[in-house]
C-alpha cells in the first residue's frame, strides 16, 4: 500500500485536525461548490460520489444536503478522515477500489468529486476505464468535478527545476506549499525523464531530497515542506489533450477552469467533466 499511516499523516497539521498539504484552497473550494451546485440543480440527482476520504470535499457535499457516499480502498485514510466531518452526517463511506464503481450497484449520481485521482491509477487502461465509470454513473446534468494534475510541457518543466523552485522560494516568490507540490511533482521530472511516459518516480525524487540536504544544497525546512507531501509510489500523468480525448471517448465534455491563487494552479487545474446526454 502506498498510502501509508506516514503519508497520510505528514498531510496533517501538527496541532491536531486540519490539513495543513494536500488539498484544496479556499478559492478551489468555491470553484468545487460553484460546480457541485451546477451539477445537482442540472441533474435533480441530490447524491454524491467523493473519491478519496478529502475531508475538505466531503464536508462540501454535507453542506449542500446532498447524500454523500465516499470512497477510498484505505481503511488507514477512512480511520484517520472519517471524524473530520459531522457525524450525525448522511454519509456511507465505502471501503472499495475506485475501478469497482459500478451503476448496477452503486446508482446514480448527480456529481463525483475528487482531488488528485487519476494519477494514482498506473496504466492508460486504468485511468480510461475509471473515466468510463464515472461516465456511466452520472445521471445526465450531472458532473465528475476534479482538482487533476496536468503533465506540463517541456517549457513549462524547465521553469520548475528544483534550483528554480528553490531560488524562488527564497526570493519569496512562491509560498511553502507551492513550492513543496512542485518540487515533489516537477523538481526532478526532467532528471528523471517523466516527459517520455509520464510516470514519475517519487521514491526518486525522495532519494534525490535526501541527497540534497545531505550535501546542503537545501536547508531542513526546504526539505521539510516537500516532506509534507510525501508519497513513494508512482503516478501517471497525461498532458490536457490526451486527457480530453479520454474524456470525449468516455461521452464527457471537459471545461479547464482557471483558477489564479496558488502557484500550483498553472499545472493542478479544476476540471468539470460534463454529462450532457
Ligand atoms: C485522493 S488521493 C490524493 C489526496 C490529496 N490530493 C493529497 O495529495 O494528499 C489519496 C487517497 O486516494 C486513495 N486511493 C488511491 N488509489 C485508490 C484506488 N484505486 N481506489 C480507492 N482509493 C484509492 C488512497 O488510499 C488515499 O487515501
Amino acid at each position: 500500500m502506498t498510502w501509508t499511516h506516514r503519508e497520510l499523516e505528514a498531510r496533517v497539521a501538527a496541532h491536531g485536525r486540519g490539513h495543513r498539504a494536500g488539498s484544496p484552497s479556499g478559492l478551489e473550494l468555491k470553484r468545487f461548490r460553484c460546480e457541485l451546485d451546477a451539477a445537482l440543480h442540472a441533474s435533480q440527482v441530490h447524491r454524491v460520489l467523493v473519491l478519496g476520504m478529502t475531508p475538505e470535499l466531503r464536508g462540501l457535499v454535507l453542506d449542500s444536503s446532498a447524500v454523500l457516499v465516499s470512497m477510498d480502498v484505505n481503511p488507514e485514510a477512512i480511520r484517520l478522515y472519517v471524524d473530520w466531518v459531522p457525524q450525525n452526517s448522511a454519509e456511507t463511506i465505502l471501503e472499495e477500489n475506485w475501478l469497482s464503481l459500478d451503476r448496477a450497484r452503486h446508482g446514480y449520481f448527480g456529481a463525483i468529486l475528487g482531488d488528485g485521482i487519476l494519477p494514482n491509477l498506473l496504466t492508460k487502461t486504468e485511468q480510461r476505464k475509471l473515466i468510463s465509470r464515472m461516465a456511466a454513473c452520472l445521471a445526465t446534468g450531472g458532473a465528475v468535478i476534479m482538482r487533476h494534475p496536468i503533465l506540463p510541457d517541456s517549457e513549462d518543466l524547465r521553469a520548475m527545476y528544483w534550483k528554480d523552485l528553490c531560488r524562488q522560494l527564497r526570493s519569496g516568490n512562491i509560498d511553502p506549499d507551492g513550492y513543496g507540490l512542485t518540487m515533489r511533482l516537477w523538481g526532478f521530472a526532467q532528471e528523471l525523464g517523466v516527459l517520455e511516459d509520464g510516470v514519475l518516480d517519487n521514491k526518486a525524487v525522495f532519494e534525490r531530497l535526501a541527497t540534497l540536504l545531505e550535501q546542503a544544497e537545501i536547508s531542513e525546512q526546504e526539505h521539510d515542506y516537500v516532506q509534507r507531501f510525501r508519497y513513494l509510489g508512482h503516478n501517471l500523468f497525461f498532458d490536457l489533450h490526451a486527457l480530453e480525448g479520454m474524456t470525449r471517448d468516455a461521452g464527457l465534455t471537459m471545461a479547464d477552469h482557471k483558477v489564479s491563487e496558488g502557484f500550483w494552479n498553472s499545472y493542478y487545474r479544476m476540471l468539470t467533466l460534463k454529462c450532457v446526454q
